[in-house]
């Protein structure tokens, strides 16, 4: 049988770190009241001249370092993304070129926090019907480019990064089952208001959210989508070695796994220096597991996220 295997993983996160002290200087909050509501104690922020494909590009290619493959050898790349670097082309284009890959196909996928769970189950697909072989799939976002960042209750949750993985056909274990939903009636509970039309930006061009809604609904369908993706695949939650959820909020990332009977000390967290880094943040919260050699080959992976649309979705793997 051949499964879409993950043949290596790589991250990267902007320089410039933004503690909760640093933006209590310049709004109403404090490190208490972020700390204790989101488990969020600094996030990384992008340099001006640093755009949503420079991320990706970072990653990208410490993903192929790890996976030992060239760059000729990748036949699709999908980034999973909600702040492109333009309205188009799509910036798995501009990845790709930056990579000096050609010709092979290209494109973003749009699931704001859940992008990366839609982007790997794509890739997924393309290489189990033989679409492809080897995938560069990539969730990459710069949110402080659509945070107001005189709003405290959204500026102080979100963060920028990139984290990247390399996928192939292999006759080793790898995706094992996934289970992905949307529902656009839930819209108004986060999104981001503003097209571009006739020279002007219509709308608001900052993030908007209803913070209980999305916390409820989070933990609701997290909870449920876990569920499904264990049943249909036949897994039970002792089975799982690591949780790697979608990183927005400790008490969310703590309900999933308290509703699947799993310890704490098998979840990677990464909230606490990531912030929510959208479709970043579990590929982060992976490369992160991995390089800290906590994560093993062979060992059984839950990846679950969930964000605006709304959009949710988990993957179970074996690393
Ligand atoms: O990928 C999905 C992305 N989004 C999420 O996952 C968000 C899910 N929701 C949450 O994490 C929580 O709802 C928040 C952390 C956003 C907010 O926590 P909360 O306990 O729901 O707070 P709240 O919005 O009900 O606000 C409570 C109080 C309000 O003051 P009053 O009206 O009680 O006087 C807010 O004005 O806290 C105030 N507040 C703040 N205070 C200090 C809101 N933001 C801040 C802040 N610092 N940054």
């Amino acid at each position: 049988m051949t499964f879409a295997r993950i043949l290596g993983t790589g991250s990267y996160l902007p320089q410039k770190r933004v503690t909760n002290d640093d933006l209590a200087k310049h709004i109403d909050t404090s490190d208490e009241w972020i700390f204790s509501r989101t488990g969020i104690k600094a996030r990384h922020i992008a340099a001006d001249d640093e755009k949503c494909s420079d991320l990706a590009v970072q990653a990208a290619k410490r993903a192929l370092t790890d996976a030992q493959v060239d760059t000729e050898e990748i036949d699709l790349i999908i980034v999973a993304t909600a702040t492109p670097d333009m309205q188009f082309p799509a910036t798995a284009t501009i990845v790709q070129h930056k990579l000096g890959i050609s010709g092979c196909p290209a494109f973003d996928v749009q699931a704001v926090c859940a992008g990366f769970m839609f982007a790997l189950t794509t890739a997924h697909a393309y290489i189990k019907s033989g679409l492809a072989k080897k995938a560069l799939v990539i969730g990459a976002d710069v949110f402080s480019r659509i945070i107001d960042w005189q709003d405290r209750g959204t500026c102080v949750l979100f963060g920028d990064g990139a984290g990247a993985v390399v996928l192939g056909a292999s006759d080793e274990a790898g995706i094992i089952h996934s289970k992905l939903h949307a529902d656009g009636a839930f819209l108004n509970l986060l999104n981001v208001p503003a097209q571009m039309a006739n020279g002007e930006i219509m709308g608001t061009p900052f993030l908007k959210m209803d913070g209980q809604g999305v916390f409820k609904f989070a933990v609701k369908q997290l909870a449920a989508v876990a569920d499904e993706v264990l049943n249909e695949a036949g897994y039970q939650a002792e089975q799982i070695d690591w949780i790697v959820p979608h990183q927005a909020n400790r008490r969310i990332i703590e309900a999933t796994a308290k509703h699947l009977g799993v310890s704490m000390e098998k979840v990677i967290v990464t909230v606490d220096e990531h912030a929510n880094t959208s479709a970043a943040s579990i590929p982060l919260a992976l490369d992160a597991g991995i390089k800290e050699k906590r994560i093993q080959r062979g060992q059984n992976l839950l990846l679950e996220g969930i964000g605006g649309g709304f959009a949710w979705g988990a993957v179970l793997l074996t690393y």
